[in-house]
C-alpha cells in the first residue's frame, strides 16, 4: 500500500474537484491519499521516507505559463532544496486551456525540476484541455485508475 501524497496547485478550485476525484480512485484502489490544498514543502519532506510515498501533483496553469499562487512558495522551497531527493516518487496531471501557447506550462515546469531534482517520474503527466475536456474529473479518474493498476 502506498500513500499518495497530492499537491494541487489552484486558483479557481478546477483542479481541486480533480484531486479530490484522483483521491476516491486511490482509496479505492487500496492506497491511502493526503490531499495537500496549501502544501508546505518542508512538511512533505520531512515525511518522504516514511513509507511507500507517491507525490500527485495536480496543477492548473495561470498567468502566462504561472504556477497558481498556492504553490509558489512550494516551487520556489523546491528549486533550492539541494539535498537528495531520490526517494521521491510523482505523477503529474496538468489543467489548462490549449489557446494559451503555455499550455499547461506549470504542471510542465514543475515535473520537469522535480526530475532535475532526481524524483523519479512514474508515467509520462496527463494534461486535460479545459476548453475541450467536458468532464475532467472522469477524464482524470481513467487516467490514475490505468496508471495505479500497473504500478
Ligand atoms: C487569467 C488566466 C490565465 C491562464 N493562463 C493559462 C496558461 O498560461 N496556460 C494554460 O494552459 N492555461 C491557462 N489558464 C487556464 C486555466 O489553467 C484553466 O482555466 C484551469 O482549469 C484553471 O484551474 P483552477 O480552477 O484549478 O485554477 C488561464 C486561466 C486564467 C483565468
Amino acid at each position: 500500500m502506498a500513500l499518495f501524497q497530492i499537491i494541487v496547485g489552484s486558483m479557481m478550485g478546477g483542479s481541486e474537484y480533480v484531486a479530490e476525484a484522483c483521491e476516491e480512485v486511490i482509496i479505492a484502489k487500496g492506497h491511502q491519499a493526503k490531499l495537500n490544498f496549501q502544501p508546505i514543502f518542508s512538511d512533505l519532506i520531512e515525511q518522504k521516507t516514511e513509507k511507500d510515498q507517491i507525490w500527485l501533483i495536480v496543477t492548473s496553469t495561470h498567468g502566462a505559463g504561472d504556477y497558481p499562487d498556492n504553490i509558489q512558495n512550494f516551487v520556489t522551497d523546491l528549486r533550492s532544496y539541494d539535498q537528495d531527493l531520490s526517494p521521491i516518487n510523482f505523477l503529474t496531471i496538468g489543467l489548462g486551456d490549449s489557446n494559451y501557447d503555455t499550455f499547461c506550462y506549470a504542471a510542465k515546469n514543475i515535473m520537469n525540476l522535480l526530475i532535475s531534482k532526481g524524483c523519479t517520474n512514474k508515467k509520462d503527466i496527463f494534461t486535460i484541455d479545459m476548453s475541450l475536456d467536458i468532464d475532467p474529473e472522469a477524464l482524470a479518474q481513467t487516467w490514475i485508475t490505468q496508471v495505479i493498476d500497473h504500478l
